[in-house]
């Protein structure tokens, strides 16, 4: 079914090391970020969130309250999912009919797709980053580096270290401005 209505604003939420870094040799590179976790939780709250094959394959989905849209060229049948719910290719995100009422969907990893979706499909940007000041070594996965011309950095939130958090962050939103 299609509706003439406004597509929703689509996102993209990630966070990274000081060096941009998504995942250092598959894993996240910090421990304890609760305030990371908190305002990822919170933001998609409800939202239809969209993944790769190797995040969907990576992530806990015991949470229910999201529904999971997953890109791969492989068959939906892979997936524990319905047929409208596996996309074959960036461009799909396009075309992902948004829940009720819903005015804003989640690119939520991995790099692969980040990396195509900042190129044109996505409208703004949820990026924290964790000041792990690390020298962790391993098979980085990035985060694609954002041009000034292209992204407008509209929120920026710095987050203290304490027991919760082991280490300072900064919470930033940027919107596509070309
Ligand atoms: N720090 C963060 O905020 C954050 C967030 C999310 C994920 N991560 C990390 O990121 C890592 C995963 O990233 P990744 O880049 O390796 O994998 P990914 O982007 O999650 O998934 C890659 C898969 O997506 C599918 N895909 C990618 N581009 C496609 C296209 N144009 N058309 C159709 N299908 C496409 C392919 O699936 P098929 O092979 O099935 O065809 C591909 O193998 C993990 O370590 C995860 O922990 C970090």
């Amino acid at each position: 079914m299609s509706f003439n209505r406004k597509r929703p604003v689509i996102s993209m939420i990630a966070a990274v090391d000081d060096r941009w870094n998504l995942a250092v040799d598959g894993r996240l590179p910090w421990k304890r970020q609760l305030a990371d976790k908190n305002y990822y939780l919170q933001k998609v709250a409800g939202h239809t969130i969209i993944m790769g094959s190797t995040t969907y394959a990576a992530a806990d989905h015991s949470r229910k309250g999201n529904r999971i849209v997953v890109i791969s060229r492989r068959s939906f049948k892979e997936f524990n999912l319905l047929e409208e719910d596996v996309i074959d290719s960036i461009e799909a995100i396009l075309t992902v009919e948004p829940q009720t009422e819903e005015n804003e969907i989640f690119i939520t990893g991995g790099g692969s797709i980040y990396t195509a979706a900042e190129k044109e499909i996505a409208d703004r940007i949820y990026l924290n980053i964790i000041y792990t000041d690390s020298s962790k070594t391993g098979k980085e996965i990035k985060f694609p580096d954002l041009d000034n011309n292209k992204w407008k950095l509209v929120g920026s939130e710095k987050i203290a270290a304490d027991q919760d958090n082991e280490f300072p962050a900064k919470f930033m939103i940027y919107e596509r401005i070309n």
